[in-house]
């Protein structure tokens, strides 16, 4: 299967708030397709904006499907994950909502969350995580690689305060995992970018 052919179905599966752009002639395009170094960037057929968890669902398993790769791109820090014509980026930075609950003092983040976001919105409410200081790196593939920063000695890695997460698998299916998969959550403690597209983490 061609990305041209995944292209012309893909619109039908989004949100309306979804967006996908394939002319990297666009500013669009361009605004989108940055990331914190161009160092060995390429160029995706095309760049799908998500808006919502099932436009994610949708995406990835279109491209399964479509037999089409795919990165999935969030603070946009990575200076090795990058695709050419034959795939395709998933950009999650508009999938970024946070949702506090104060009884359990936890948070569960859309994957398009970047620290100073996630920072500011935990002080709104007088808590905290050890989140890495710089602003706009993406928090979930942070919390899925580990995760050091100023306070990780008196609080643990970003990771060490992960309870469960929302994942894609390889086979296009959406899980929900907690201790109850104690050996997928364990994984995803800083190897979590090799397991699946995670949608939300709860810390
Ligand atoms: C200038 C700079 C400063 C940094 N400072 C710190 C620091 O203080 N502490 C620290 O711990 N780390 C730090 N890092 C490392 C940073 O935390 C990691 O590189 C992190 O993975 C970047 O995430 P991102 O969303 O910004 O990047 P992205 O490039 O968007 O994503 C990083 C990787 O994760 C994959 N990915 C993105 N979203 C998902 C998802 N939802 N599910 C699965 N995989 C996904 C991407 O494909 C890519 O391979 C720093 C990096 C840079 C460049
Ligand atoms: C955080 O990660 C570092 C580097 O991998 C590790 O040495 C350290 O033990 C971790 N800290 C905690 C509290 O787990
Ligand atoms: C694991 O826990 C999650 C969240 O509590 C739940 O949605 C899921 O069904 C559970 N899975 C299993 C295999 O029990």
């Amino acid at each position: 299967m061609t990305v041209s052919t995944f292209l012309s179905a893909i619109n039908a599966e989004l949100s309306k708030e979804a967006k996908v752009l394939s002319d990297p002639d666009t500013n669009g395009f361009k605004a989108a397709h940055e990331r914190w170094t161009d160092r060995d960037l390429k160029t995706p057929s095309a760049i799908v904006i998500v808006a919502t968890e099932d436009d994610i669902v949708k995406t990835v398993q279109l491209a399964l499907k479509h037999d089409i790769p795919f990165v999935p791109k969030s603070g946009g820090h990575s200076a090795w994950s990058t695709i050419g014509q034959e795939g395709i980026i998933i950009d999650l930075s508009n999938y970024n909502k946070v949702k506090i609950d104060k009884s359990t003092k936890t948070v569960t983040i859309q994957s398009g969350i970047v620290n100073k976001q996630l920072i500011g919105a935990l002080y709104e409410h007088n808590l905290f995580l050890p989140l890495g200081g710089g602003n706009t790196i993406g928090s979930v593939p942070q919390a899925l690689g580990g995760g050091l920063c100023a306070l990780s000695k008196q609080c643990g890695n970003t990771s060490d305060n992960v309870l469960s997460a929302r994942l894609v698998t390889a086979t296009g299916e959406l899980i929900t995992v907690d201790s109850n998969r104690s050996d997928l959550l364990w994984a995803l403690k800083g190897a979590g970018q090799y397991f699946g597209l995670v949608t939300e983490l709860t810390l």
